[in-house]
């Protein structure tokens, strides 16, 4: 089982840090593959909480090498102060190696990330304002600095050149803003080089040896399904492929490797920004679900919008992903509820969608189509294996499982490394 995916399911937030947190000392290379500081993934260990963004959440164990690889976008200045937090806590980065082929966010990038959506006005995507987008625009409009331009300064500032001439122009007569300085562009990134130096390598090659040679390489995708800028609800998404098919393009194993490919997915479901989002809940169900999942962004702080699960996108997710197993989330949230509305189709202009409809329009309006089950009030946070769960716990559990495309694997009961219920060892094949 040498290179098993970790995605998010449904709008991100599902987990993925604790899930990879929980795999992680079966592994030994876990590998960040898209996505950037926009992420967050809390880990949560004894009465230590961490918060990851840039670094992959296996760094919290000893031994696991961690990797960023060529499909991250990087800001650096972000990513010494993560290594630094970690550091004084403890946690050993020494071993972290990061691809001389992933893109760096540069400081125009976060301030045409914050003009842009200013302008979009009610349109605005939400994003999290850390020049996600504009770095991932500019790699694919083939101006975007690389890890390996740092240690070449002609090379650097032509390429920071040319990347100002088109943003300059759009600052200044579009956006009514300040011009860049090339100078201070090319000073302020030279400055990071000798420290990130050490940390970089062919990641691609690095990760084909030890798959070769048997090691497992976990791949911990950011963001999730629903925010992938190819198979998400687009335009309301972030711009990478957080979807599985992005641990082969974003890390260069060939897709034939991943064989295991774990889908996140919470007991209810979040979303963070705008977009379309059937089964939001705006009443008391919601803060319900908001205060008692303490559903609050890791990177931005913003409350997260709320509402129950959805089984047309655990369904979609199963099969764009690929997914083997998913482990559900959050499952100790739901206790108290009486009864637990799950959405299993949608309606759309009197049409009933079993699948997710191919037009956005057609999900804008799409109304959830609900069954209800019964709750439980036991507390469920001690429960460590299945029969320890209330019947209906169980049952919600086992319902699930049927309607939404794979397996559940695991089940989360509460916010700390060891409250978790496996049913399924997913790295069996191992
Ligand atoms: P990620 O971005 O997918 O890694 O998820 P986040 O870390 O942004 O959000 C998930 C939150 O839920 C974190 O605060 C976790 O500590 C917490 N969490 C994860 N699993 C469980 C669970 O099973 N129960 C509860 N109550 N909290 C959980
Ligand atoms: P993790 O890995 C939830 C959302 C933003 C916005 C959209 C685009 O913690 O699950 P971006 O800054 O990426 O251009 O924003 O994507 N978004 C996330 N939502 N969890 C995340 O990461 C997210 N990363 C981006 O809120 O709607
Ligand atoms: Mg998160």
């Amino acid at each position: 089982m040498p290179a098993v995916v970790i995605i998010g399911a449904q709008w991100g937030d599902e987990g993925k840090g604790k899930a990879t947190d929980l795999l992680a000392e079966h592994i030994d290379y876990v590998v960040k593959f898209n996505g950037g500081n926009n992420a967050g993934h809390t880990v949560v260990i004894g009465n230590e909480k961490y918060a990851l963004h840039l670094l992959p959440s296996g760094i919290l164990t000893p031994g696991v090498i961690p990797v960023i690889s060529n499909g991250v976008v990087i800001d650096l200045e972000v990513l010494f102060h993560e290594i630094e937090a970690l550091n004084a806590r403890g946690i050993d980065t020494s071993r972290l190696r990061v691809s001389a082929n992933a893109h760096v966010i540069t400081s125009y990038n976060v301030t045409v990330d914050k003009v842009s959506e200013r302008f979009l006005g009610k349109r605005a995507i939400g994003t999290t304002g850390r020049g996600i987008g504009p770095t991932y625009a500019d790699k694919i409009n083939r101006v975007g600095i690389r890890i390996q331009d740092l240690f070449d300064e002609s090379i650097l500032r032509q390429k920071v050149e040319a990347a100002l001439v088109a943003k300059n122009n759009l600052l200044t007569k579009v956006y009514n803003r300040a011009a860049i300085k090339v100078d201070e562009v090319v000073a302020e990134l030279l400055s990071y080089a000798e420290r990130i130096r050490p940390m970089v390598a062919d990641t691609a090659l690095e990760l084909y040896e030890a798959i070769d040679g048997g090691k497992t390489v976990l791949f911990e995708g950011g963001q999730a399904t629903m925010l992938d800028v190819d198979h998400g609800t687009y335009p309301f998404v972030t711009s990478s492929n957080s979807t599985a098919g992005g641990a082969s393009t974003g890390s260069g194993i060939g897709p034939g490797e991943f064989k295991t490919v774990i889908g996140i997915v919470k007991a209810y479901t979040t979303r963070v920004g705008a977009g379309p989002f059937p089964t939001e809940l705006f009443d008391a169900s919601g803060e319900f679900l908001r205060a008692t999942g303490f559903e609050f962004g890791t990177t931005t702080g913003r409350p997260r919008r709320c509402g129950w699960y959805d089984a047309p996108i655990a369904r979609y997710s199963a099969r764009i992903n690929g997914v083997t197993d998913f482990v559900l989330t959050k499952l100790d949230v739901l206790t108290g509820l009486k009864e637990i509305p799950v959405c299993v189709a949608y309606e759309v202009d009197g049409k009933r969608f079993d699948e997710m409809p191919v037009s956005q329009t057609d999900f804008h309006h799409a109304k959830p189509v609900y069954e209800t089950y019964p709750g439980w009030d036991e507390d469920i946070t001690g429960c460590r294996t299945f029969e320890d769960l209330p019947k209906n716990a169980q049952d919600y559990v086992l319902m699930l499982e049927r309607i939404s495309g794979a397996r559940i694997s695991a089940i989360g009961v509460g916010p700390g490394r060891d409250a978790i219920v496996v049913r399924h060892d997913m790295l069996a094949g191992k």
